[in-house]
């Protein structure tokens, strides 16, 4: 359904939760299906007539924003980077969702590891293209097999010895015997808004810039 309603899209899973208290500030209330687990829903209106919210997955918010088929988006740092689209603007941090991406192994290999000295490693990771980019400003070659999830497990099986993967606690790397041996970026979400709606509809557009910017900063 193409309309002309603005559409934010936002991700399922952790940063949701520290992102509705933000939302509220900012005077936008969805509809009661939006915080029911059961709601099979994807897209709830709002109190905000000209305003709808998405949910979806948190790799997709990029995708949806930067082809317009958002207007804005509430996505992690680690993902405007790893999709580096130019259709994207991310005009505010928003300081909620706070996490690194890190490189990580097992504690018994890492005992007797020094980064410093890897010229060629295998790491299974989510992240191909920000770990590229990291091992080659490194000048380390790296060959990333690409999983989508509970890669901790990718070293115990052999899949690859080294993972690069989002921590946040810390547990699920210990639960998993696995080190944190070199961090490669610090993450937080970031409210990313698509080019082309900021030229076209400047107005409404910086108007919610502007309330997500005030509410990052109090
Ligand atoms: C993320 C990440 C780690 C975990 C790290 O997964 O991939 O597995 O959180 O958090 P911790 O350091 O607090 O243990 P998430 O639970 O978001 O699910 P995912 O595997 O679908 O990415």
């Amino acid at each position: 359904m193409i309309d002309n309603k603005l559409i934010l899209a936002v991700p399922k899973g952790r940063i949701l939760e520290e992102l509705l208290p933000l939302l509220s500030k900012c005077g936008i209330e969805p509809e009661a299906a939006f915080s029911d687990p059961k709601s099979r829903l994807l897209r709830f209106t709002t109190n905000i007539p000209h305003l709808d919210i998405i949910r979806v997955r948190a790799f997709d918010v990029a995708t949806f924003t930067a082809f317009g088929a958002a207007h804005l988006g509430v996505v992690g740092s680690n993902l405007i980077e790893e999709f580096d689209y130019s259709e994207l603007y991310a005009p505010v941090d928003l300081k909620i969702g706070h996490c690194r991406l890190s490189v990580a192994m097992p504690e018994a290999l890492a005992q007797n590891d020094d980064p410093t000295q890897w010229s060629h490693i295998r790491v299974a990771t989510k992240y191909p293209n920000l770990t590229r980019k990291h091992f080659a400003a490194r000048g380390v070659q790296v060959e990333c097999v690409k999983v989508n999830g509970a890669m901790e497990i990718a070293p115990a099986l052999g899949l690859a010895k080294r993972i690069v993967d989002l921590v946040s606690s810390g547990a699920t790397l210990e639960a998993n015997g696995l080190v944190e041996v070199e961090k490669v970026i610090d993450i937080s979400a970031h409210l990313v808004v698509n080019r082309t709606a900021l030229k076209t509809r400047p107005e409404a557009m910086q108007d919610w810039i502007g309330k997500f910017r005030k509410v990052s900063h109090s």
